[in-house]
């Protein structure tokens, strides 16, 4: 689908939903944000569609996906075919990804319901890439020691871990060191790390190295 349609109708989705999803939103769509995402230089989304490899045939977990905007752009507008799992904490989210999909013409995939400080319920090895995007914490320590670890857990050997994050608390030296060191400790080798220039956000490509659980 070329990219003027696949805008089209994802304005019309939200449009159309409206009330519902700024009830469980919290507040209003813009549905001419997601456009933004897609076109225009937001530096967060930029990096990641220009680190992302060809991710055909792979199995991909989406860690905070709401309901599923970037698995359906890509499947739809870039044409990859992949199986993808949309995971999130919020319900309301997820039950409308369906509906969403549908909404292009493609098929629904999973969307699993979790928060990502709990173990993550999938089997061992069983993803060949994670993606957590658009996340912001206060810290690195503390924060995502255990879920580096499910990650790490999930993901098959040499599987790719691709995560963009904001630090609120820390200086950005403080904040890589940590990164890198947490990554290293929980079984990741760092493909690259990029200070993404906005705000305080970095970008990593890593990918597992080894079973955390044997180190
Ligand atoms: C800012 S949106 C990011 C959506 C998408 N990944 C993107 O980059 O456009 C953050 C999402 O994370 C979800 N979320 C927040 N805390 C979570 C948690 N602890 N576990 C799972 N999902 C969470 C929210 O429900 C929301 O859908």
């Amino acid at each position: 689908m070329n990219p003027k349609r696949f805008k089209k109708l994802h304005g019309e989705f939200l449009r159309s939903n409206k009330d519902k999803i700024s009830q469980f939103w919290g507040y209003e769509i813009n549905p001419r944000w997601f456009n933004r995402v897609l076109s225009d230089p937001i530096p967060r989304y930029r990096w990641f569609r220009s680190v992302l490899p060809d991710i055909n045939g792979l199995k991909i977990l989406d860690l905070c996906g709401a309901f599923g905007m970037f698995g359906a752009y890509l499947k739809s507008v870039k044409g990859y075919s992949f199986e993808y799992t949309c995971f999130d904490k919020d319900e309301p989210k997820l039950e409308f990804g369906p509906e969403y999909f549908k909404a292009f013409g493609l098929k629904p995939p999973r969307f699993v319901l979790g928060n990502i400080y709990n173990p993550l319920q999938f089997m061992n090895d069983s993803f060949d890439m994670v993606w957590l995007m658009g996340w912001c914490a206060k810290r690195v320590k503390n924060n995502f020691d255990g879920l580096f670890k499910e990650v790490n857990k999930v993901l098959r050997p040499k599987g790719y871990f691709i995560f963009n994050m904001a630090f609120t608390e820390y200086k950005t030296r403080s904040s890589r060191e940590e990164l890198i060191d947490l990554l290293e400790n929980t079984g990741f080798t760092i493909l690259r790390l990029d200070k993404i220039p906005n705000k305080v956000d970095f970008g990593v490509v890593a990918h597992k190295s080894t079973d955390h659980l044997s180190i």
